[in-house]
């Protein structure tokens, strides 16, 4: 699987967005170690903030189906009607779910658009440094 064919899975969930409120959709592809893939999309309420982010939609879709060790995550969003999307980067409480599974050293955020040579490329420890995790608890 390459970083631009998970692009393309995340642009195909972004199109799935239940976004009435911000008209902001955003689209996400976790992938696995065993080269599964888990979509996700944002799903907003009107209550607002029971709104879930397109990638702990993925991340909680792979962990409810048994999956916990990935590798990356593709992320594309924007305003409905943008002509081009603009990078969307997680929001703080995606990057900490994500560092809850993900070795912040090696996890891959695929940062996409709809324009392939626009991508970013980043590990989660660059978006999340000195993170909080699970072996956090241990010492
Ligand atoms: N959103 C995401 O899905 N992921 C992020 O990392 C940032 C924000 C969604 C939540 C909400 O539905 C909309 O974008 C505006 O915040």
């Amino acid at each position: 699987m390459t970083n631009g064919e998970l692009v393309a899975l995340a642009l195909e969930a972004r199109k799935l967005a239940y976004a009435p409120y911000s008209h902001h959709l955003v689209g996400a592809a976790l992938l696995t170690k065993s080269g599964k893939v888990y979509t996700g999309c944002n799903v907003e309420n009107a209550g607002y903030t029971p709104t879930n982010c397109a990638e702990r939609t993925a991340v909680f879709k792979a962990v409810s189906e048994g999956d916990r060790e990935f590798v990356s995550i593709a992320i594309v969003g924007g305003k409905e009607d943008a002509a081009h999307l603009p990078i969307c980067a997680p929001c703080g409480v995606c990057r900490q779910v994500l560092r809850e599974f993900c070795d912040p050293a090696t996890f891959t955020v695929i940062l996409g658009t709809d324009r392939p040579e626009d991508t970013k490329v980043m590990l989660l420890s660059e978006l999340l440094p000195l993170g909080f995790g699970p072996e956090s608890l241990l010492q």
